[in-house]
């Protein structure tokens, strides 16, 4: 992306209005349309939280180890893999978090479309929305993120407790829209379609995708349907460590979540190979135990890369972020030293240095991709690389 667009708002990857005012509007109507339907409310457990304590034992988790990643290019937070869906938030909280997010002024301020030269077979159907939801945009979405049972099912399944990143990774929205113009959910002739009743073996190279085979940029997503498209397509396909393509199965409804190690696991979203919308959210989740730094990355978010980051917020919320995380971080190995010197410790010369450098490589790395800074090519060479090769 040119630099005066970015820095600028990256208007040139504005929705088109055709998109706006036909497809975002058939959104719109068809949820306004419900006679029951209340956006103005916030998130409340009892009515629009569909998880059961059930699931924990339902629902299948794979572990890195299950998934045969033994290597990975930067640490991992746990030993957890990825889950298979599971039912997380109802239909009404869906409802109400698509009616916030698809408001026209949203879209004009937050949404842009996905960049044409990272991302497969996309057009004027395929944008992001993100960064909108806690600038008071989205009450309802924000206070579903902000409840602590939200982050305290995923900690469970994580193996480690976890709490939200930054604003820009909180439910940023990955969309794409069916044609209205042609019949809906109607099959699309895609190369990686399969006739009835036949397997194929999942070819990479050939299927449409949201993203490329990628990492995330935040140690955790968790992905929230909101829209599932009709027949094959549309899944989350992780690589496995052997290097073999992993389905997970297209169980999802509406409100169904799936939990990836999203950092460390190499992944792709593929696009529906039906006429149908595709609507997932995704919210990064980092440890919160304040003497653990975050291991996120701007590869994939920093706005040349992803018009939906708009310079000066992104930026901004990237520094608050990081800067928050590392006063932390102080803070805890500071109150260690006062209180190891109070049980008369010896003071630990290798282990302060250690401290120290972790300190000094996460502002390195707070900063070594920006535009400014570096800019490297992207996809980056570490999206191809096998893991063996780590
Ligand atoms: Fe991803």
């Amino acid at each position: 992306m040119p630099c005066e667009d970015y820095l600028t708002g990256a208007h040139s990857h504005d929705i088109p209005p055709e998109t706006v005012d036909t497809e975002i509007q058939i959104i719109l109507d068809k949820l306004s349309a419900k006679p029951d339907f209340n956006p103005n409310q916030l998130f409340n457990p009892d009515k629009h939280l569909a998880f059961k304590d059930e699931y924990f034992e339902e629902t299948t988790v794979l572990s890195l180890a299950d998934l045969g990643i033994k290597k990975t290019h930067t640490k991992p937070i746990s030993g957890f893999g990825a889950t298979y869906p599971f039912p997380l938030l109802t239909k009404e909280a869906i409802d109400i978090m698509k009616w916030e997010a698809f408001q026209k002024e949203n879209i004009a301020a937050y949404a842009r479309l996905t960049n044409p030269d990272f991302s497969l077979k996309t057009n004027r159907f395929d944008f992001h929305i993100g960064g909108y939801v806690n600038q008071g945009k989205a009450p309802f979405t924000e206070s579903v993120y902000a409840h602590p049972r939200i982050a305290k099912i995923f900690s469970k399944f994580i193996g480690v407790d976890v709490q939200t990143c930054y604003n820009y990774d909180t439910n940023h929205v990955n969309v794409a829209l069916a044609d209205s113009s042609i019949p809906i959910d109607a099959p699309l002739n895609t190369e990686a379609e399969s006739e009835e009743g036949e397997e194929k073996e999942f070819d990479i190279s050939k299927v449409g995708s949201i993203l490329g085979q990628h990492y995330d940029s935040v140690p955790i997503a968790a992905v929230i349907m909101w829209e599932c498209p009709k027949g094959r397509g549309g899944e989350t396909v992780i690589i496995k460590g052997d290097e073999k393509p992993l389905v997970i199965p297209n169980i999802a409804e509406p409100g169904y979540c799936t939990l990836l190690q999203a950092r460390v696991v190499r992944h792709i979203a593929t696009k529906p190979n039906s006429n149908s919308n595709r609507i997932a959210t995704v919210c990064g989740y980092c440890c919160a135990a304040p003497e653990i730094l975050d291991t996120s990355a701007l590869t994939s978010v920093r706005p040349s890369i992803l018009p939906r980051s708009i310079h000066d917020q992104f930026y901004s919320e990237w520094f608050d972020f990081r800067f928050k995380q590392l006063q932390r971080y102080l803070a805890a190995g500071q109150s260690k030293i006062k209180k190891d010197f109070e049980r008369g410790e010896t003071f630990n010369q290798l282990k302060m240095i250690e401290f120290c450098k972790e300190a000094q490589e996460y502002l390195y790395d707070s900063w070594k991709e920006m535009e400014c800074a570096g800019n490297d090519p992207y996809p980056p060479a570490l999206f191809e690389t096998p893991y063996s090769e780590l």
